[in-house]
């Protein structure tokens, strides 16, 4: 059986920054709370660090010439803060944003449509020792930069993404403490999380006020959320677990409140909130989804009264992540029903770790049957009345894999990382025809 995929979907790929670029102190860019974060020992594994990376700082011609083979209608990529400005703010490193510029036209040169991300996950650790996300200091500094960025690039860029999860960032980063700045504290992560809502709030106002033409979004880690069964208490559960994670960065900046999740009300643990700051329009919503929570009501749980289950004998990729495609589809109507925004599915990919076989082939199939079955549920939801305007799949290139670094795969191509040799997968080839032939 074939299913239709809309005509008018745009289908590129994403990557981000420190993930690909390499060239970590090149041409006058300042350090990243991620170079310092995986030059000390002990937090990436194997010590893995995006010092070289896959080398596109250098190399970004034959990856737009991969781009091109693909047929690839749009590609999304991370704009690197400490190569704009090195120290946060103030001065300005033009060879840095000139690495944009050309990346950009190379893009635009090839009829590929830039979408770049202001903010994924790295930013300047001159502003990470004075607090990072906890000071005011770092949200005003980052609308000066996408100001900046986007007045500079805005005559040939015209879609835009504030920030990448801020829900990790908030979480991992400061109440788990497995992401820089390494803190381990619940009422920090709170406080955190009301600075970047406030962030794309200014941000967005800051862009808006240089060039009003501009389409803005952030991209928003999503999962399906399903309650473990079906009693009272375990669906109250999964609201507030969805609340919690789909919605904390959205209904702040577009309805002007928090979702009732907590028996605290946000307001008393962050402070007075000026919603004038954080409200804002954005053009459309960013879902990155990969796949499902499944909770259960647990009073012991601080807070939020929430456990996670690990559902068992489910399939689940080599990143250990469970496929659960329905999930797509739920969340997309969801936030479209809630916001009534047209949607980007800005990420969507599956880890698993096929290597070249002896005819220096590789055959990932397992990433092509997820990405058929997680694009078919795409299809299903715009049949089903949500306004999908485009899909990108994490990612172009095996790459830096935050904590897990090169020991987990996503790309549609290959990557040597000694050689830099690249090779386009199986899925990558698959995804070129369906961009030709839109059937999945
Ligand atoms: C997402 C991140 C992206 C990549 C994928 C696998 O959470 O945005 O950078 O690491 O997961």
């Amino acid at each position: 059986m074939t299913t239709k995929c809309p005509a008018n979907l745009l289908l590129g790929v994403a990557t981000s920054d420190y993930q690909i670029e390499g060239a970590w102190d090149e041409d006058g860019k300042g350090e990243s709370n991620w170079d310092r974060w995986s030059h000390t020992a002990g937090h990436v594994k194997n010590g893995d660090t995006g010092d070289t990376a896959c080398d596109h700082y250098h190399r970004y011609p034959d990856d737009i010439a991969i781009m091109r083979q693909l047929g690839l209608e749009a590609y999304r990529f991370g704009i690197s803060w400490s190569r704009v400005f090195p120290e946060g703010g103030g001065r300005l490193n033009e060879k840095g944003l000139a690495f944009y510029e050309r990346l950009v036209d190379a893009l635009l040169e090839a009829d590929i449509i830039p979408f770049p991300t202001l903010y994924h996950w790295t930013n300047p650790q001159a502003l990470e020792e004075k607090g990072g996300w906890q000071n005011r200091e770092m949200v005003e500094r980052f609308a000066e930069y996408c100001s900046t960025v986007t007045h500079r690039l805005g005559d040939r860029v015209k879609s835009w993404l504030i920030l990448n999860e801020p829900w990790v960032v908030m979480y991992q980063g400061y109440n788990e403490g497995l992401f820089p700045p390494g803190i381990k504290d619940p009422l920090t992560a709170i406080r955190v999380g009301h600075n970047l809502n406030l962030a794309q709030g200014l941000a967005s106002k800051a862009i808006r006020s240089q060039r009003s033409d501009l389409k803005l979004g952030s991209a928003f880690d999503m999962a399906g959320v399903y309650p473990a069964t079906q009693s009272e208490e375990d669906r109250k559960a999964a609201e507030r677990m969805e609340g919690f994670k789909n919605y904390w960065f959205l209904d702040p900046i577009l309805l002007g409140r928090y979702p009732k999740v907590f028996p605290i009300d946000v307001q008393s643990l962050v402070g007075t909130i000026d919603w004038k700051e954080v409200q804002a329009n954005l053009d459309f919503i960013g879902i990155n989804l990969y796949s499902r929570l499944v909770v259960a009501h647990d009073a012991s749980v601080p807070w939020i009264n929430v456990r996670t289950i690990e559902p068992k004998n489910t399939e689940r990729t080599d990143s250990g992540w469970e496929i659960y495609p329905e999930a797509m589809r739920q969340v997309v109507l969801r936030t479209s029903v809630r916001y009534k925004l047209p949607i980007f599915i800005t990420e969507t990919g599956c880890a698993c770790n096929d290597k070249p076989n002896k005819k220096g082939e590789v055959v990932d199939q397992k990433r092509v049957d997820f990405l058929r079955r997680y694009l078919r549920e795409v299809a299903l939801a715009t049949n089903q009345g949500a306004d999908i305007r485009g899909c990108f799949v994490w990612s172009l290139l095996d790459n830096f894999e935050w904590l897990e670094g090169y020991s987990l795969r996503f790309g549609l191509t290959y990557v040597d990382y000694t050689t830099q040799k690249r090779i386009i997968k199986e899925s990558g080839r698959w995804f070129a025809n369906l961009i030709r032939t839109r059937l999945l």
